[in-house]
């Protein structure tokens, strides 16, 4: 069920039944020279729709604009500011728990984003009035470090996988959009690791984009595999998350 598709007596009638919401989360960022800019973005709406398929929950829009500074360097990427994704997850958290939504599961497809949204979960915990009948519950959840997902993609690619632009969520973005496969030659066919400082900085340790990865082994093939135990090992994330006190 897509909150965006729904009218409010819809979401009314949902609210007797289930009071959970998925809310997918990425990134608008650049993904090295095959990768899409929406993959992070892409990836959890796509795992979300598929929960949705098999279940009666409820999903939000997403939030296509994450915390990105150290991709600025690339043209495309927009980025907030770690403070203003953590105010645009506290608004649609409050506004949606006003509503009656008590189960807020954040599905996530950056890194960049995690270190904000956990915060934004404090403040809103640090913002509840005790007397509060039905708080909310807020999980992240980041899809690529199911345990599934990530020995699926050291099973199929070892380290090729790597740490951005991933042949994984690279696979996942083709299997959602296959008229936006790009056959790329990369060089080196893997690329470097190190540290993230400021987006001049990335740029120049990594020119492509990538870190650690070989994208161009991603398939449409190996997505439909990330894509089916995404989907399978989320909701039962998603379900024992619902039995949260
Ligand atoms: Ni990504």
């Amino acid at each position: 069920m897509q909150l965006a598709l729904s009218t409010w007596q819809e979401v009314e009638t949902y609210l007797e039944h289930s009071t959970g919401i998925v809310i997918p989360i990425g990134s608008t960022e650049q993904h090295g020279p095959n990768g899409l800019i929406g993959t992070d973005t892409i990836c959890p709406t796509k795992i979300a729709a598929g929960m949705a398929d098999i279940e009666n929950i409820m999903i939000a829009p997403a939030i296509s604009y994450g915390m990105s500074q150290h991709h600025m360097a690339f043209p495309g990427t927009v980025t907030l500011k770690p403070s203003t994704l953590i105010r645009v997850v506290c608004d649609v958290v409050t506004s949606l728990h006003q509503h009656g939504f008590t189960r807020f599961y954040f599905l996530n497809g950056h890194g960049g984003n995690i270190a904000p949204v956990t915060s934004a979960f404090s403040e809103i915990y640090a913002g509840l009035n005790t007397a509060e009948t039905n708080p909310p519950r807020c999980r992240l959840a980041n899809w690529w470090r199911d345990h599934s997902i990530a020995a699926l993609a050291a099973e199929l690619y070892g380290d090729a996988e790597g740490y951005h632009a991933t042949v994984s969520e690279v696979a996942l973005s083709y299997y959602t959009h296959p008229e936006a496969v790009k056959q790329v030659t990369m060089t080196p066919a893997v690329a470097p690791t190190g540290e993230i400082y400021d987006a001049s900085h990335f740029r120049h340790s990594f020119p492509d984009g990538r870190i650690g990865s070989n994208p161009a082994l991603a398939s449409i093939e190996d997505g439909e595999r990330f894509y089916q135990l995404a989907v399978n090992s989320l909701l039962e994330d998603y379900k024992q998350f619902l039995t949260v006190k």
